[in-house]
């Protein structure tokens, strides 16, 4: 199949493109700065911005099938301000489905986010939620992917835990958890494990019209992982309960200054970030298959 990845030069773009690449499809990645990414020699590449729909429309000539995977950082406040996720999650969606729609592609995948929801409590979850509508109100065969926090070469999950430390205790041994890391779960997935199934949805009209709710093979909290984290580098760490409401004062504060979070990211470690059915059996994959977060981070 001919395949436009949107957003294909990003952690996940990359390894769905080779994956794509590998099993014999012709793809072309789109981004502003394509040129910043490793890909496969067959892998074409071409620049637009999701926003502008004039720059991304001829990339759509010729598609049988688009990945759309532009999104901002659910984990760090966007450069720009909250109104970025109505212009990038949704704004871009409604583009690139009308060039879809206008050059006759059949098959769109959209990579969404758990509790995606037009009514939710973050600009991130909200935005994500219309997006789906547009993508589910349209002409075209459709799939939606609304994984757990995803892990693996290339992502920012492992390093942002990382950042937490010193946040609020700068220079001390210890790691401030909101809500002493207990109060959110997460169900972290392997982007090994995880482009297999995204490409598998394109490969067979059963994945037509179905949303999917993916996670990987443990139940973890942010205090789980982040001694994870630590334990695979041959280190220990203090965690210090933080409480929440001290926390949602701290993480203000410091999205002022410049540090890149601010109340859409406190509000989003509220809300578990595990899919209340994983529905990796869709694919024929069964949890004892999957790669655990320790399993990678000891190599
Ligand atoms: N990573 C996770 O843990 C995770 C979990 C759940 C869901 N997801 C979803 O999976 C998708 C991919 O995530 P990811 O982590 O791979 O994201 P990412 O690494 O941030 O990649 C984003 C991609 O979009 C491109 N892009 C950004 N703004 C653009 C614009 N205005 N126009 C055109 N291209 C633009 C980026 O390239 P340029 O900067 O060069 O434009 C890059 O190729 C997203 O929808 C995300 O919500 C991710």
């Amino acid at each position: 199949m001919d395949v436009l990845v949107v957003g294909g030069t990003g952690f996940i773009g990359q390894h769905l493109c080779r994956e794509l690449d590998e099993r014999g499809h012709a793809v072309t990645a789109l981004s502003r700065s394509p040129g910043d990414a490793t890909l496969p020699d067959g892998v074409e590449t071409v620049s637009g911005d999701v926003t502008d729909y004039e720059s991304i429309e001829s990339a759509f000539e010729g598609q049988d099938a688009v990945y759309y995977l532009v999104a901002l950082s659910p984990l760090f406040k966007p450069d720009g301000g909250d109104t970025m996720h109505e212009r990038i999650h949704l704004g871009g969606t409604e583009n690139s489905v009308q060039a879809a729609e206008e050059h006759g592609v059949e098959r769109f995948v959209q990579l969404s986010a758990l509790g995606a929801d037009p009514d939710g409590d973050t600009h991130y979850i909200r935005s994500k939620g219309r997006a789906e509508q547009v993508v589910t109100q349209s002409s075209l065969d459709w799939t939606i992917f609304r994984p757990s926090v995803v892990f693996g070469e290339g992502g920012e999950f492992v390093s942002f835990t990382k950042r937490l430390k010193g946040m609020f205790a700068p220079g001390v041994p210890l790691y401030p958890l909101p809500g002493g890391g207990k109060q959110t779960t997460f169900q972290p997935i392997w982007v090994g494990d995880l482009v297999p199934m995204l490409v598998d949805s394109i490969e067979s009209d059963a994945h037509v019209g179905e949303t999917y709710e993916i996670g990987g093979p443990e139940v973890l909290t942010l205090r789980d992982v982040t001694n994870q984290v630590y334990e695979a580098e041959g280190r220990s760490v203090s965690i210090v309960p933080l409480p929440m409401p001290l926390a949602k004062v701290g993480l203000s504060v410091l999205g002022s200054i410049g540090f890149p979070m601010g109340t859409d990211q406190y509000r989003s470690l509220k809300f578990d970030n595990s899919p209340s059915a994983n529905e990796i059996d869709a694919f024929g994959v069964s949890s004892d298959s999957l790669t655990t977060l320790s399993g990678y981070l000891r190599g």
